[in-house]
């Protein structure tokens, strides 16, 4: 499990962006934050990562306290982060993007083949263009390529933000296909994720978070029942902050 406790963060000192933020990831489960824009979604997971120290809080992973610990040393912790936008590189092959995920594991001597072998065997356009640049696959390529070099590192838990932010809805599609592959394959996921109605049936459970605090939190059948007035309630929101 991956818990915030109380959890208090800013990027400028005394200006909170995210508030006594509580949080609970059971483990093999898919945990969705949704929330509007500038909500602190991505600061929750940035202070969970420690890329910002929180001012107040905890964050606990499978009992250890791993509170403003550096982001260098999360992946030795078994978290990964998938970040929001395209974060591959585009000019290295596929390969060696894959290869980079795997840097971690590499003094075991024959565990990167088998391991690359099971990711091409799963994912054949992999293995059609290993050797072709990363930054020629189709956007959704790209972020199952991601997924893929951050599970070469062999993480428990997964930070997902915004996965298929900018993508079509057939490539997005397929990007949503690999998260319920995630949970499947044992991965504890946090996934911040702005299609809602995506979000809330990947999940098995669901935390609102608004104006950087905790605002509902519930199992997906509450959510789904409530979807309309949830998206209502986000466009008065919106509005609002416009005036
Ligand atoms: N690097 C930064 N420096 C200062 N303020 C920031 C920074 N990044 C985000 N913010 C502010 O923090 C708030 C929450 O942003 P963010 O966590 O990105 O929200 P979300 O991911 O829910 O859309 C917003 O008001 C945003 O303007
Ligand atoms: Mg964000």
């Amino acid at each position: 499990m991956l818990e915030a406790i109380q959890l208090t963060a800013s990027y400028v000192k005394g200006l909170p962006i995210i508030k006594d933020i509580n949080l609970k990831a059971k483990e093999e489960q898919i945990t969705a934050i949704i929330g509007p824009n500038g909500a602190g979604k991505s600061t929750l997971l940035k202070t969970i990562y420690g890329f910002l120290k929180p001012e107040n809080g905890k964050v606990i992973h499978r009992g250890e306290d791993i509170t403003g610990k550096a982001p260098y040393t999360m992946l030795t912790r078994k978290i990964g982060y998938v970040f929001q936008g395209m974060a591959i590189f585009p000019l290295m092959s596929v390969q060696e993007n894959l290869e980079l995920g795997a840097w971690i594991k590499r003094e075991e001597k024959g565990w990167l083949k088998k391991a690359l072998n099971r990711v091409y065997d799963k994912h054949e356009f992999l293995l059609k263009n290993r050797k072709k640049k990363a930054g020629d696959l189709s956007g959704g390529q790209q972020k199952i390529l991601e997924f893929e070099r951050v599970k070469l590192s062999e993480p428990w838990t997964l930070l997902l933000d915004e996965p298929t932010a900018g993508l079509a809805p057939k490539l997005a599609y397929e990007v949503y296909k690999e998260i319920e592959f995630l949970k499947k394959e044992g991965f504890t996921v946090i996934l911040v994720e702005q299609n809602l109605e995506r979000a809330i049936s990947l999940a098995d459970y669901v935390y609102v978070l608004e104006l950087g605090k905790n605002k509902e939190e519930g199992n997906k059948e509450k959510f789904l029942l409530n979807l309309e007035v949830l998206i209502r309630d986000w466009l008065r929101l919106g509005s609002k902050s416009k005036d």
